[in-house]
């Protein structure tokens, strides 16, 4: 039995992300694309960004694994084996590091530290009123592990926080939930730091245009964590320039690497920062990935398995 690891993006780790999978399952053999010995013995495939077109390449193949939280990489392939549950990846400490990165930038904007920055260039000394955390309201968009979890660090804050989403949810505790392209401008009118962790599909791409960007307050933020084709990145460098929004914290774009000559690079408004809001943690990662796969061998269902009906 044996797991191919395939990816186009994280060579560098490949070596980590081998070992820590063969240390998880020390009954598997674990192979590294393009050194996948027999294509018979594949039963598993864990991949990030993995080569198009190249798992039709394993008959025995039984899942596909993702080695980040998102599966818009897998699906994107058009050249995918039918019928295989593809599997998310939920794991504790990317959770953790998408926290503290949204939590970095909230506490930037919110404690005018953007402004601070500016000023110190000129030598001004401006002190800025400061507003209280109760005052601020931060607003989600992506309600699931990832988005409920930051949105629980930010209420133990004390900041007021709402959330929207595709579709009606329970159980999300103080957050106030909106949900529904009809009920997406109350929601951004009454935000005034954005969260986006939403997944990327046809639901969602490009949802956040001129339109939807100016509902949200004037001098309001923007922090994107989730996928960069959810926000027009035209649309957002227009509304950056008519000052309606104050700064946006990017870490996702519609084409990564951002290309060179793309504005959004000397905006003064942005912050770019190159996709690392979540990285996966190859110990811990690993060992929920064993855990699906063990799951998988017993017959039972991996979690949580992509939805063709959501789309995520
Ligand atoms: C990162 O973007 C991930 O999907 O984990």
């Amino acid at each position: 039995m044996a797991i191919l690891l395939a990816s186009t993006d994280f060579w560098e780790d490949m070596e980590v992300w081998s070992s820590g999978l063969q240390e998880a399952m020390p009954e598997m053999d674990v192979r590294v694309y393009p050194d996948e010995g027999d294509v018979n013995d594949i039963e598993y495939a864990v991949v990030w960004k993995h080569p198009r077109g190249i798992l039709t390449r394993y008959p025995n193949l039984k899942a596909i694994l993702s080695l980040g939280a998102g599966v818009d990489h897998v699906i994107s392939d058009p050249e995918l084996p039918d019928g295989l549950p593809i599997v998310r990846l939920v794991d504790k400490k990317l959770t953790h590091e998408m926290i503290l990165h949204s939590l970095h930038w909230v506490l930037h904007f919110h404690s005018d530290q953007y402004l601070y920055r500016i000023q110190q260039q000129s030598r001004e000394w401006i002190q800025q009123s400061s507003v209280q955390s109760e005052d601020r309201t931060i607003g989600i968009m992506g309600l699931g592990n990832i988005g409920k979890a930051i949105g629980d660090s930010l209420i133990n804050l004390d900041f007021k926080v709402i959330g929207w989403g595709a579709s009606p949810k329970s159980s999300l505790g103080e957050i106030e939930y909106y949900y529904g392209q009809e009920q997406l401008s109350g929601f951004l009118s009454q935000t005034d730091i954005l969260i986006n962790v939403l997944p990327l599909t046809e639901n969602t791409k490009n949802i956040l245009t001129k339109s939807e960007l100016s509902y949200l307050p004037k001098g309001s933020f923007i922090i994107n964590i989730g996928r960069g084709g959810i926000i027009n990145e035209n649309d957002l460098l227009f509304i950056l320039d008519t000052g309606h929004i104050a700064a946006a914290a990017l870490d996702v774009f519609a084409e990564e690497p951002l290309p060179e000559n793309n504005s959004l690079w000397e905006h003064p408004s942005v912050y770019v920062t190159p996709h690392i809001a979540g990285q996966s943690n190859p110990s811990s990662a690993a060992k929920t990935i064993a855990e699906n796969i063990r799951l998988v061998e017993k017959g039972q269902d991996p979690y949580p398995i992509y939805s063709l009906n959501s789309g995520y």
